[in-house]
């Protein structure tokens, strides 16, 4: 046993709690060292399915084909397996340098704004395709395609129908409506012009620290296999009918392959060190019926297996994907996946696409990449036949999708209809699926459905909130920076809450802080995580650090008001001092544009009758602590909160005891992306002061450093005591101090530390931003920016993570991710500080 888990052994012991789940955590870490040990890094394609590609090779595409590579030239079939992103290539570019493909990554869009309207997509399609099929140079004038991330809709356009993302879908457990959604997806992508989704994920989550849990419709791999199918059709259409990729289709693209759930410790990109059994029958589940209903597309994943990078691994790529599970498309890598590779950069990796990758995605990197590659092949590190091979992968495809016919991405059927962008049939499949997946966890004395007559007060931060409800992978790749106005034909679940009401005659308020100027008879609290994606979403523990929300569901129990929580979250969430201060709690995801689905639910219609009743059911196990983190149905010592399957219906008469809320403090782990909120450091950072006299942490509500050369105090902007002022005296510094993080990746993805502040006066002396490692420290001068602000009102800078000047290894180790030191005459308040995606506004000043 190491020390660590000796430790926790110990406290457990002593504190008698959460001792199960800590005994478990260690047994499994036992258990994957030895599997880790045990299973040899190679794979058996024999014990993979075998199955054969549902479409068969038409003779007349086959010649298409092979004329084509006839007259290509060398520089066209390289340029062919390239795909850039289209912030960082320009239409002509694509013509000069053949690229067979672009993306657009969660952050780029039209004109370097993640809100342009859907008509500048549609153009912007129509440059790429006039560039692409320009044989003005003598080329052939492949047309190039052009691949988004429509994971819950076409959810990087505005106005688009926002759909549950796949965590919430899962618990709906409704194969059928996933085809629906698959369709209304394809239309509001083919009204942009686009060609192909990165969609679905059929990830089989199995460690919730992971940030994309949400990507993955269940911890069990019977619920993804039975859907990965159906999306696929409802994309493509179904496979060998005439409607397949014609006519309201369009490409489908599974990923990430294989073993994106798996990674040890849920880290995003880790490596899985399951047996070579658990990656067939638990990881790899989704793609045999994914194959066999026609898709056309498999992405590489960033994981590795046991060492080997998955975007170099030809066991998997090659030997399983395509020799036994049949698979007749093109594999296209993730973003810059192959530089991961080892001895691979972002611009150079001829062993992933010997191992059978097909089309690099080489989103900024696809200029050094070419010409590498180009290079390669002349230099026969890369046979013509490898090369010939992946060409005519993804001619076929190509052609299979009727791309060569589809003429001009504006004059398509669909193209340029805006109205079926969050169309009112669209919004009703969203709305459906909202409805289907929220997941009773409590309802003691059966609180719901409430009725719609009676006075409502809706509470939370998250309440009238699209973006929040909304989370990751909408508008921009964090989700976040979105406004309510964002959503022209969304509703937040305050709306819909308050139009369901409203339209029975019941009366509604909405008051985020949980006040309320007519006692009413039931409060419904909306709160939860904030949007995130990737490995901006990893966590060290399920524990909900608890902001606003629980205090206002204790401050309205204790007035005797019963309370409904509407929790939103990407993963299950250890939620117990929540679930004990509510009558009625439902688990709802992130639901998407379409709040209303929650208001369904809750209300009786008006009538009186139960409207729709709880029909979702957990895909996704409830952790009875912070630390059940891998717990899966079928693990050995299996103690869920609620398990897997559950589910209330309203009918049932289950009143649920108060739960055990003790959270032991030495589980709680650092967050390593907020700081500081209303006022107070994120626990468990701490503030601190600093003058010559040394360290002193702030407690309670004011303090003074040891010489007294700064205080801090407690004060009032938008609610009581949610700003921290400093005073300055003399020289010192104010920071935030805790167990070191690794920003190192949030550096290189060029994050930002945000910061709420205003400046009261300023010093006419020296002042530093600074954020430290225990043996480090990068700073940047701020005297001249505080000078200028000082009197300006709150300020909202974004500072990037790289300004600092730090290395990539001194950012591994983060203890100070924080602090300012400044002197005599500087007051300045602070009420937030966090780490953000830089969607633009981030720079190396104040
Ligand atoms: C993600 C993929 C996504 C791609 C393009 C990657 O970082 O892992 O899921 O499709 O970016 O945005
Ligand atoms: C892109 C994402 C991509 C990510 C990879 C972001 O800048 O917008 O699409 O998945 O980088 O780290």
């Amino acid at each position: 046993m190491t020390n660590k888990l000796l430790v926790l052994s110990i406290v457990a012991a002593l504190t008698g709690c959460n001792g199960s789940s800590v005994d478990k955590q260690a047994v499994k870490s036992a258990d994957i060292d030895k599997s880790a040990a045990a299973a040899p890094a190679t794979i058996h394609p024999e014990i993979w399915p075998k199955q054969s590609s549902p479409i068969a090779r038409d003779p007349q595409q086959e010649q298409q084909i092979a004329d084509l590579l006839a007259k290509m030239t060398l520089e066209e079939k390289v340029g062919q397996v390239i795909q850039a992103d289209i912030a960082s290539v320009t239409p002509e570019e694509v013509k000069e340098f053949h690229l067979g493909s672009v993306l657009n990554g969660g952050n780029s869009a039209p004109n370097n704004n993640n809100h342009s309207p859907a008509k500048d997509w549609l153009s912007l399609a129509d440059k790429f395709w006039i560039a692409s099929t320009d044989k003005s140079d003598g080329g052939v004038g492949i047309p190039a395609l052009w691949g988004i991330d429509a994971v819950h809709g076409n959810n990087n356009v505005v106005g688009a129908t926002i759909f549950p993302h796949n965590i919430g879908l899962g618990a709906a457990n409704d194969p059928e409506l996933m085809r629906k959604i698959g369709a209304v997806t394809a239309k509001e992508v083919l009204v942009t012009g686009i060609d192909w989704t990165f969609a679905p994920t059929i990830a089989v989550v199995q460690n919730d620290r992971w940030g994309r849990t949400f990507e993955s419709f269940s911890e069990k791999p019977e619920i993804v296999a039975s859907y990965a199918g159906k999306i696929v059709e409802g994309v493509q259409g179904t496979v060998n009918t005439d409607e397949f990729l014609t006519n309201g289709h369009l490409l489908a693209n599974v990923k990430h392959f294989v073993g994106d759930g798996g990674t040890k410790d849920g880290i995003d990109q880790g490596e899985t060190l399951s047996s070579e059994e658990e990656l067939r029958d638990i990881h790899g589940a989704g793609y045999p019926p994914a194959i066999q209903s026609g898709a056309l597309v498999v992405m590489a994943s960033f994981n590795s297996w046991h060492g080997n990078k998955m975007h170099g691994f030809k066991p998997m790529l090659t030997d399983v994907l395509v020799e036994r599970m049949g698979f007749d498309g093109f594999v296209v890598g993730d973003w810059n996946g192959h530089g991961q590779v080892k001895g691979c950069t972002n611009v150079s990796c001829a062993q992933a696409f010997n191992a059978g990758l097909d089309m690099f995605m080489a989103p900024d990197s696809w200029k050094g990449l070419y010409h590498n590659t180009l290079a390669q092949v002349k230099s026969g590190e890369i046979t013509m036949e490898r090369l010939d091979q992946a060409v005519s992968r993804i001619l076929r495809v190509k052609l299979r999708a009727g791309l060569f016919d589809a003429g001009l991405p504006s004059s398509r059927t669909y193209a340029g209809k805006f109205e079926l962008l969050g169309s009112a049939p669209h919004r009703e499949v969203a709305r459906e699926a909202v409805r289907k997946s929220l997941v009773l966890l409590k309802n003691n004395e059966q609180l719901l459905p409430l009725s719609a007559k009676s006075k409502v007060l809706v509470a939370g931060s998250a309440a009238n909130n699209i973006g929040q409800q909304s989370g990751g992978w909408t508008l921009t790749w964090q989700g976040t920076g979105n406004k309510n106005t964002d959503f022209p034909n969304g509703a937040s679940i305050y709306q819909g809450i308050a139009a369901t009401v409203t339209a029975a005659g019941g009366k509604v308020e909405l008051n985020e802080q949980g006040q309320f100027t007519t006692r009413p008879d039931v409060a419904i609290v909306v709160f939860g995580e904030q949007p995130y994606a990737e490995f901006q979403g990893d966590v060290t523990d399920v524990d909900f650090k608890p902001e606003d929300s629980l205090k206002i569901l204790k401050d309205l129990q204790a007035q005797g008001i019963p309370t409904v929580s509407v929790f939103l979250s990407g993963r299950p969430m250890w939620v117990n001092p929540e679930l004990n201060a509510s009558d009625a709690f439902v688990a709802a995801w992130l639901p998407g544009s379409e709040g209303t689905g929650v208001a369904d639910v809750l209300f009786r219609s008006a009538d009186g009758e139960v409207a729709y009743d709880f029909t979702g059911r957990l895909s996704f196990s409830w952790p009875a602590t912070p630390t059940d983190v891998e717990l899966n149905v079928g693990n050995a010592d299996y103690q869920p909160l609620f398990a897997y399957g559950y589910g209330l219906s309203v009918q049932d008469a289950q009143d649920m005891a108060p739960l055990d809320e003790t959270l032991d403090p030495s589980l709680s782990s650092q967050n390593d992306s907020r700081y500081m909120f209303a006022g107070d450091a994120v626990q468990p950072w701490r503030l601190a002061l600093n003058d010559k006299a040394g360290n002193t942490q702030v407690t309670g509500n004011a303090q003074v450093s040891a010489s007294a050369a700064i205080s801090v105090k407690a004060t009032d902007y938008q609610a009581q005591e949610d700003t921290v002022e400093a005073n300055w005296q003399d020289s010192a510094r104010l920071y935030i101090r805790g167990n070191a993080v690794d920003l190192s990746r949030q550096a290189t993805g060029d994050m930002a530390i945000q910061i709420d502040y205003q400046v009261l006066s300023a010093t006419t002396g020296q002042s530093n931003l600074f954020i430290e490692c225990e043996t480090c420290n990068g700073e940047l001068d701020i005297s001249q920016s505080l000078q200028t602000k000082a009197g300006q009102g709150w300020q909202q800078s974004q500072i990037k993570l790289s300004c600092f000047g730090l290395s990539n290894e001194q950012l591994t180790s983060i203890i100070t991710p924080f602090g300012i030191n400044s002197d005599k005459g500087s007051k300045l308040q602070f009420k937030e500080i966090k780490l953000v995606s830089n969607e633009g506004a981030a720079s190396c000043s104040l």
